[in-house]
């Protein structure tokens, strides 16, 4: 549950300069454990950030206190697992319901504000408008520091993926995927 005087909603196109903003602070400090310098600077030139599609499909949500952004994070009905604006090869194509896993993406949260339930809040309403639109499976591509924020909330690790963001460097990531509970 979101914290008192925590209010979420969906993401406008005017909030795009502080998402960029919450987004490069979040990977920048919460992600210094597992990444180096390079590995964060180079993520943020395309595999971290705002994908406006989710914002125009109503997908993407903030969290605000004190009219400051303090969390965001989304769900997809396209094909795209992750990236920003910055990632040319995004794939804008409509998933099917039925057939296909809806996506999790980009969840990002103010390194003051971490374990106050605000990834969590973000995450039960993208899965829950998920539902709602009829799909039964999710998935998402997990930075390192993001896999046990979502391993609690039942997602299931696949194969490691060396992701390329410039030349001569990658990054690791982790696909993971959840069934909703009564598809099991
Ligand atoms: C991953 C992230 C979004 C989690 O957001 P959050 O608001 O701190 O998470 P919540 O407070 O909702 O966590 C809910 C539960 O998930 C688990 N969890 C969350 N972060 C965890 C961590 N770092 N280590 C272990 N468990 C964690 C805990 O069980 C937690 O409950 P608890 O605090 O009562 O123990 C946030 O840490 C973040 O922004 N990380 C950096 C950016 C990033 O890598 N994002 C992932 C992109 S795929």
């Amino acid at each position: 549950m979101l914290p008192p005087d925590h209010v979420l909603r969906r993401a406008t196109l005017s909030d795009l300069g502080a998402l960029e903003a919450l987004i490069a602070l979040s990977a920048r400090t919460l992600g210094a454990r597992d990444y180096s310098h390079a590995q964060i600077e180079g993520a943020l030139r395309g595999a971290f950030g705002v994908d406006t599609q989710l914002i125009r499909d109503g997908t993407y949500f903030v969290v605000e206190h004190g009219g400051q952004l303090v969390g965001c994070g989304g769900w997809s009905r396209r094909r795209t697992l992750f990236g920003g604006d910055a990632r040319p090869d995004r794939d804008a194509s409509e998933l099917e319901p039925g057939r296909d896993a809806a996506k999790i993406r980009a969840f990002f949260v103010h390194p003051d504000f971490v374990r106050r339930g605000i990834g969590e809040s973000i995450l039960a309403r993208c899965e829950q408008e998920a539902v709602a639109h009829g799909f039964t499976r999710f998935e998402l591509m997990a930075t390192l520091p993001g896999i046990r924020f979502y391993a609690t909330h039942g997602y299931v690790a696949g194969e490691p993926v060396k992701w390329p963001i410039g030349a001569e460097l990658t990054i690791d990531f982790l696909p993971m995927a959840k069934r909703t509970p009564d598809r099991n």
